[in-house]
């Protein structure tokens, strides 16, 4: 089975019951200020969790593109990639834990037809301290499940301590089984939505352990042991509670958001035992062989699966139509590590880096991706000029850098093995090395590199360079609490406000909303001057003064354009939108595509106060601004 057939298979699963197929959302999140990518199918799709309505109805599914850069350092085991694909399914408070377990099960056994036997699953095992009890429904739900298998489902608890046991329902703690976007329990700021879940496990047999060689041999072999027995290949996250400044209160409703990896499930499919084996990362290693002047894949497993993924994640993230490019920032420095990461590891298997050799792998890859992804094609010149120019810079400092990292080396002391936050920044600023390169090669030599003094080193810099970085910031809301969905109203205001006053050439560029503050990017070139400025902040005052009603709309794309809705028309919507209007009648103070969430009525909004405005990017200005209590 093709992972063309297993995406399309899985998505008629669902839709036969009666979920609505989505797109893939950008890997560039728009409305989410929590991460720099997107890494899971449920971050676009936060506020219809918190119980906004979706435009399509309370389940979908879809096939997400993902990149977590974590996972960059895992290449090379026989599961990770940085950028994959998540086939993934969600109920808004409709369905639950019964239908989502029987679902997920019957889709592996009836439609892929794999083994029950082989199939494994976690559950939560509780934590009184945050108030979420053990999830023995899950329990419930699976033994009953197994057993019309043919399967006596036994349950273990602490598996880490003492292994597989013989049983089939293994207990974690949250530090296996609970999911939200920034980590567990304790980690996560309050507002952040999550809850306990349940994993399924491929077991592809005892002779892959690599259990003898790992740092945890001294330990038992269990479903989660990493040792590349086991393979996880879905999770039912269930989705009803957030964090609260106490602990962890209910949502309103209760959802599913179930996330599986289609490269892990493609290669049990096919019968492989590592994702690069399948046919999706075929055309690109036999690029990757003939380069390399016809070294073996098997031969060099690590730098051929660090190349393959690399430039996968590259093209996906600048065939993104957000026009991001390598460079020292945000999602820019990650393409420019990837690119660089790749280049170093071509030349471990002889790839001629005077060539620029990576444009023809690009090309492979959006071959194999262009008809799930078009957009790739679209910026096809983009993505090949851009790889193409960051070789040929790095190339120009790559060897005098390696030269200079040597006698870095040679000169320190049997005692010394560390390289100093001064060394590493001279690697950095003068042959770009990324700072995780340089510890990568560090590492390799058996040395440590002092991050803490490299990151003062840098932020010396920055402070000295200030100009350098006022680059783009990440987008959208930090939370749902009242006070920041008050400030997310006060941004729409906030537009329609600067429209009225500079002109209809202004757009929104970008925004960031805490609960404190909200940060406004707009195009528009020149400083505002003071009466501006008091004019956008007394229009937004006597719309919020005048207590106007904040109402949702859906309707056709189509139908907004033709409304004259403002939106950022470039980035792709769904067919069906929200568009929230602000007045009514004669009255209409703002008219705004958005996916929400808002207040409902201005009155509560307060004094909206502008604290500064200034330059963001070449032709960006940035304002921020407050809510205050009435003056
Ligand atoms: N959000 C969950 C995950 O990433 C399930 O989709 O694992």
């Amino acid at each position: 089975m093709t992972a063309e057939d297993l995406r399309q298979r899985y998505l008629e699963f669902l839709r036969c019951k009666r979920h609505a197929v989505i797109p893939s959302a950008s890997l560039i999140p728009r409305e989410d200020s929590s991460t720099l990518f997107t890494g899971s199918g449920m971050q676009p799709l936060v506020p219809y969790l918190l119980g906004e309505n979706h435009p399509k109805g309370t389940r979908l599914c879809n096939s997400q593109k993902c990149f977590r850069a974590e996972d960059m350092e895992e290449i090379g085991d026989n599961r990770h990639n940085t950028v994959f694909e998540m086939l993934g399914n969600w109920s808004f408070g409709d369905y639950f834990k019964k239908e989502q377990l029987n679902w997920f099960f019957q889709f592996l056994t009836e439609e892929l037809r794999l083994d029950p036997n082989r199939l494994y699953v976690s559950v939560f095992s509780g934590n009184k301290d945050i108030g979420v009890p053990r999830d023995e429904e899950s329990v419930e739900i699976w033994k009953d499940i197994f057993s019309r298998y043919g399967i006596q489902a036994q349950i273990v608890e602490e598996a880490e301590k003492k292994g597989l046991g013989g049983g089939r329902i293994f207990y974690y703690n949250e530090s296996k089984n609970w999911w939200s976007r920034s980590g567990k329990p304790a980690d996560i700021p309050v507002g952040e939505i999550g809850g306990p879940d349940s994993e399924v496990f491929y077991d592809l047999g005892e002779e892959l352990s690599r259990h003898a060689k790992s740092p945890w041999k001294d330990q038992p072999c269990h479903i989660n042991c990493d040792c590349g027995r086991f393979i996880e290949i879905g999770n039912s996250v269930f989705i009803e509670y957030v964090k609260t400044e106490q602990g962890f209160d209910r949502l309103a409703q209760k959802n599913v958001d179930f996330g599986g990896g289609l490269e892990r499930m493609a290669m049990i499919m096919q019968g492989k035992t590592n994702v690069y084996e399948t046919d999706l990362f075929q055309n690109v290693l036999d690029k990757i062989e003939s380069l390399s002047g016809g070294k073996k894949y098997q031969d060099n497993i690590k730098p051929f699966e660090v190349i393959a993924d690399h430039l996968k994640a590259t093209t996906f993230i600048m065939g993104d139509n957000k026009g991001i490019k390598p460079s020292n920032t945000d999602q820019g420095y990650i393409v420019r590590r990837l690119i660089r990461r790749t280049i170093r590891y071509g030349r471990q298997i002889g790839i001629d880096s005077q060539e620029p050799w990576l444009p023809e792998v690009v090309k492979i890859i959006i071959g194999d991706y262009k008809k799930v992804y078009p957009e790739l094609s679209q910026n096809l010149e983009f993505i090949i000029e851009g790889v193409k120019e960051e070789q040929a810079k790095f190339e120009k400092t790559l060897n005098k850098g390696l030269k200079e990292f040597k006698r870095i080396i040679s000169s320190k002391e049997e005692a010394d093995r560390v390289l100093t936050g001064q060394e590493a920044f001279d690697l950095y600023q003068t042959y770009g090395f990324p700072i995780e390169m340089t510890e990568e090669l560090a590492l390799e030599k058996g040395l440590k590199v002092d991050r803490e003094d490299f990151s003062g080193q840098l932020k010396k810099h920055q402070e000295l360079s200030r100009t350098a970085s006022a680059g783009k910031f990440k987008g959208g809301l930090a939370d749902v609490r009242e006070e920041t969905k008050k400030l997310h109203t006060a941004a729409h205001l906030l537009l329609a406000a600067l429209r009225k006053v500079l002109g209809n050439h202004v757009h929104q560029k970008g925004s960031n909303i805490t609960a404190q503050r909200l940060r406004f990017d707009f195009s528009h070139s020149e400083k505002l001057t003071d009466e501006q400025k008091q004019e956008v902040e007394e229009l937004v005052n006597k719309a919020i003064e005048k207590d106007l009603s904040v109402i949702c709309e859906e309707m056709s794309l189509e139908e907004a354009k033709n409304n004259g809705a403002v939106a950022t028309f470039e980035d792709k919507y769904e067919d069906k939108v929200k568009v929230y209007k602000i007045g009514e009648g004669n009255n209409v103070f703002s008219y705004e595509l958005c996916g929400g969430p808002h207040i409902d009525r201005l009155g509560k909004l307060g004094y909206f106060k502008i604290k500064k405005e200034e330059s963001s990017s070449a032709g960006v200005r940035r304002i921020k601004a407050v809510l205050t209590a009435k003056e």
